[in-house]
């Protein structure tokens, strides 16, 4: 399976929020990171065929998706940023009611719905009503719509968004587990979701597709950049102010900083083994302030 993404630009009135994107997908988990309005839902919402791109095209194994149109659609599972659950709904009534929309025969319901239920691990949960669910349940709730019809191209825009630490790894394993023979698509600013499940990582930038790399040669392409300096506290803000600080641990009445920069920035300064979060804020600016690290 092919996904191709060809010179795909979207405006919205002056506003161009993909430029030319050109990237090619197979099957496996693919990271997108970018930071705050960098066009990673609109990306998301061109390859869930519910938006349109301003030009170019996206082919799946050659054939354009916009002519495929519904036969594209049958194999999209799509789980939207923010996505509305119907409350008052049991698990197993609102995945029943998905289904429907979806077109699933009565049969067909039954059992996909038992399949997904225990698939995301919600089968106990089964009768109680989604609107007294944690963050994370209703989160595995929205990943089982979207797998309702099997899709063989699963895209989930920040899933992840609000969770806690057990919830997110829980998460992060069951989107491994289902990426067999499927394409996933994940967007986050949580670089540690992606950091071991994804194949390749796409960072966005304003638009454009900067990075398209596997995880170890992003890491591998900041090796010399990481360092480690020790220094006295009314050093720290002249520190901060000159470089990206990506970390600040305090050691006695010292303080140890871990600094970003392509030249070493003090004579002491160590080489320190680079980690994606390091690569995010090396890529993107300090007053990105959504960058989240658990
Ligand atoms: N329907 C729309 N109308 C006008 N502008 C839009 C629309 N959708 C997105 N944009 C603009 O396009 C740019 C990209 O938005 P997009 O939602 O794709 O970013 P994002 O990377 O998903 O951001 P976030 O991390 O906040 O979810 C932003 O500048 C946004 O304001
Ligand atoms: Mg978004």
């Amino acid at each position: 399976m092919n996904l191709t993404i060809d010179k795909v630009t979207k405006t919205f009135g002056t506003k161009k929020a993909l430029k030319e994107i050109k990237l090619e997908i197979t099957t496996g988990v693919y990271g997108i990171l970018g930071a705050n309005g960098s066009g990673k839902t609109t990306l998301m919402r061109i390859l869930a065929s519910v938006m349109r791109p301003s030009s170019g095209h996206v082919y799946l194994n050659g054939k354009d998706i916009v002519k495929m149109d519904h036969r594209y659609r049958e194999l999209i599972g799509y789980l939207p940023q923010h996505v509305g659950l119907y409350k008052s709904f049991s698990a197993e009534k609102f995945l029943a009611y998905i289904a429907s929309l979806k077109g699933l025969s009565k049969a067909e319901t039954k059992r996909k719905v038992a399949e997904v239920l225990e698939l995301v691990g919600l089968a106990e949960h089964r009768k109680e009503k989604v609107g007294k669910f944690s963050g994370g349940m209703k989160r595995r709730v929205g990943i089982a719509q979207a797998l309702l019809n099997d899709p063989k191209i699963l895209i989930v825009d920040e899933p992840t968004a609000g969770l806690d630490p057990k919830e997110r790894i829980r998460f992060r394993n069951l989107l491994s587990k289902i990426s067999t023979n499927r394409i996933v698509l994940l967007s986050t600013h949580i670089v540690s979701d992606i950091e071991f499940i994804a194949k390749e990582v796409l960072i966005l930038k304003d638009g454009q597709l900067i990075k398209k790399e596997t995880p170890q040669e992003l890491l591998a392409g900041i090796e010399d950049k990481v360092w480690e300096v020790t220094v006295a506290e009314k050093e720290v803000s002249h520190y901060q102010s000159m470089y990206k600080v990506s970390n600040i641990t305090r050691n006695q009445d010292k303080f140890q900083l871990r600094i970003l920069s392509d030249s070493k920035p003090h004579q002491y300064a160590k080489n320190e083994i680079p980690n994606l979060e390091d690569l995010y804020l090396y890529y993107f600016d300090e007053e990105d302030d959504q960058l989240c690290s658990y």
